[in-house]
């Protein structure tokens, strides 16, 4: 297994180009399996969460997608295998977003039950209760989800909880079932937009996707189309802390800095000099950092996928930063590791008190999850010494080509091949 060598301290400086959306793409290539027609997407970035969804959709009969320099291209042959395989989806989480497009592009679907993770229970009994109202017959036998139904209705849908997949599982169903479907309390995820624009884009009727409340008027087809994929938020916001905890300068480019408001304003209260111009957004050092909660929220709030990486920056930060994290319960895998190379956090219930400044030295480190891996790097490109971290095939899930692009940046990090 890989892992990943650093040689810190170090400070960043220079321009890095941020790549397509993970959470924004799989979405968008699961809704390919209900597309007559051919499509491309663009930004798309070459991540092994992407390979494994192309791998599933090849499972399920499409033969024809194809990634090549940052295209995804698919002919749009109609899916000829309703079912989703343990084997694939224990791999990635996210392929349950298979199931909404299968059930509404060939009235059955068969898909394993995704699990738990290292980060929470994951439960999906949001979108299943959401598809039974659209009219699905589901039963949960032998690990998997077996939904059946011709032709589903549109509904009036209420969800206990914002949830992404979950709301774009529905959104992607509804586009082609009979009438109309409202959402409710629905995830207002950027990446929950560029789904609704994509389809609509495919000739979907999607109005509100972004807000609290989306309608869906269900369609008789897709047809193909092109899109871009919109930027990755959380590795722009992971690049953002990388050179505020090195006390470098650097400049993101093309990103969306509007998609970063709650992380922008955070670090501009920690004292981070912020400069937002277009696509890009330029960080230089100013002088000490000062500690500041954080509380995880659904967007337009601080995002959980930056708590970790927040957490690591916040050791260098001086005085107390109370970081909560509130979507999901166990999200606190990196402490261990953080305190192993000396920083100092007290957890208590769901909230991680974090000392600072706490210099870090370089150790051997794991990494648990894909974000719990970010937040290594960002530690061990501040501590003294070398620092190694092992099971880095966590990192290549969701950022590309991690090593190259801190490299550009000055870093010295390797991977040792494993
Ligand atoms: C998406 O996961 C992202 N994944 C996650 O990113 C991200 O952390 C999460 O949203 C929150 O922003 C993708 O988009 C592929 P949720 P998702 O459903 O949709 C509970 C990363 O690092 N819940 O919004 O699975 C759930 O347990 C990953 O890139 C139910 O109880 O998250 C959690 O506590 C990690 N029942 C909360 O809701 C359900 O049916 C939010 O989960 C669904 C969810």
């Amino acid at each position: 297994m890989d892992r990943i060598r650093i040689a810190g301290p170090c400070t960043l400086s220079g321009r890095v180009r941020v790549s397509g959306a993970k959470n924004a793409v799989l979405p968008e290539m699961a809704a390919m399996l209900m597309i007559d027609g051919p499509t491309r997407l663009t930004n798309v970035p070459d991540v092994h969460d992407v390979t494994t969804m192309i791998k599933v959709l090849g499972h399920l009969g499409m033969q024809d997608l194809e990634l090549r320099d940052g295209v995804l291209t698919a002919a749009g042959c109609e899916p000829s295998e309703p079912e989703a395989p343990y084997d694939l989806v224990r791999k990635m989480r996210a392929s349950i977003l298979v199931l909404g497009p299968l059930l509404a592009r060939l009235g059955r679907a068969k898909v394993s039950l995704p699990g738990g993770c290292a980060i929470g229970a994951r439960p999906i009994d949001l979108h299943i209760t959401a598809l039974r109202q659209m009219g699905a017959r589901i039963d949960i036998e032998h690990g998997y989800v077996v939904a059946s139904g011709t032709r589903l209705r549109g509904a009036q849908i209420r969800f206990d909880k914002q949830t992404v997949t979950g709301t774009e599982n529905i959104m992607m169903t509804a586009s082609l079932a009979d009438g109309r479907t409202v959402l409710r309390n629905c995830a207002q995820e950027p990446e929950v937009a560029d789904l609704a624009a994509f389809l609509n884009a495919c000739g979907a009727r999607i109005e509100g996707a972004g807000g609290a409340t989306v309608t869906i008027d269900g369609v008789d087809r897709l047809r193909g189309a092109t899109h871009a994929v919109i930027p990755d938020r959380i590795e722009a916001g992971t690049f953002l802390m990388a050179a505020a905890a090195t006390g470098g300068g650097i400049t993101v480019e093309a990103c969306r800095p509007d998609h970063l408001g709650a992380v922008i304003d955070t670090l501009r209260r920690c004292g981070v000099q912020l400069q937002e111009q277009g696509d890009a957004i330029t960080v230089r050092p100013d002088g000490p950092l000062r500690a500041v909660d954080a509380k995880t929220l659904p967007y337009p709030e601080f995002p959980t996928d930056l708590q970790a990486q927040y957490m690591a920056l916040m050791t260098r930060a001086r005085g107390d930063a109370r970081i909560t994290e509130t979507v999901f319960e166990n999200r606190f895998m990196h402490v261990g590791e953080l305190r192993r190379m000396g920083a100092r956090i007290e957890v208590e219930g769901q909230t991680a008190t974090v000392t600072g400044p706490a210099p870090l030295s370089g150790a051997p480190v794991m990494a648990s999850d894909l974000r719990a891996s970010a937040c290594l790097i960002v530690a061990g490109l501040q501590a003294e010494g070398e620092t190694m971290i092992s099971r880095a095939y966590h990192i290549d899930r969701g950022y590309e080509h991690v090593v190259t692009k801190f490299r550009t940046l000055g870093a010295r990090i390797e991977r040792v091949r494993g």
